[in-house]
């Protein structure tokens, strides 16, 4: 059972995001698709929220499963038996961060390789604080994001 997890803040989970998942899982029998505490952001969602929004946008892939964790990805990883990280490429510009997580992360727990997968060039523009600002200001935000992240982010803003 080769056994991946695909991390992030996912705040919220955006139609790239979703992009890379449903690939890693035609490589992996089973991906675990795992909400992590970023120290440097200040998240819009809960944890909780977030979590969910992803198992609604998730529920048409057969093998995969959503977590929370707020400690270590390296730790998690290896209490789980996943053998690979898979991240999301979208441009140079986060080679060089993603480089750093990766090393570090194969630091703490050796047995935990890290592939980068490149994004599809419909998303290669888009972030969730990209999604959240244009939503902010009134934009369309329906091709970035699925549709029950699309009703949530706007019920956010009106509460
Ligand atoms: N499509 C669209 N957007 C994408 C994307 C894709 N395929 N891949 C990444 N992004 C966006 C994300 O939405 C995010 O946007 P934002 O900055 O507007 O929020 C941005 O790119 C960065 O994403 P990512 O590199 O995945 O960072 P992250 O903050 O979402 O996740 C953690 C980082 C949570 C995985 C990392 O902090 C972590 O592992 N934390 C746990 C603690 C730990 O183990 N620390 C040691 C790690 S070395």
């Amino acid at each position: 059972m080769r056994k991946a997890i695909c991390p992030g803040s996912f705040d919220p989970v955006t139609n790239g995001h979703v992009d890379i998942i449903e690939r890693s899982c035609k490589l992996f029998d089973r991906v675990t698709v795992l909400v992590l505490q970023n120290p440097d952001k200040n998240c819009v969602f809960t944890a909780e929220e977030r979590v969910e929004l992803l198992r609604v946008a998730l529920r048409h892939i057969p093998n995969v499963d959503v977590d929370c964790f707020d400690g270590l990805l390296a730790e998690y990883a290896r209490n789980v038996g996943a053998c690979a990280l898979v991240k999301g490429l979208r441009a140079v510009t986060d080679f060089e961060y993603e480089f750093q997580m990766a090393l570090t992360n194969k630091k703490l727990n050796n047995e935990l390789e890290t592939l980068f997968m490149n994004t599809d060039e419909t998303f290669m523009y888009l972030s969730s604080s990209v999604v959240r600002q244009v939503a902010r200001l009134g934009g369309d935000i329906s091709g970035f994001v699925p549709a029950n992240v699309h009703d949530a982010i706007l019920k956010k803003l009106k509460g």
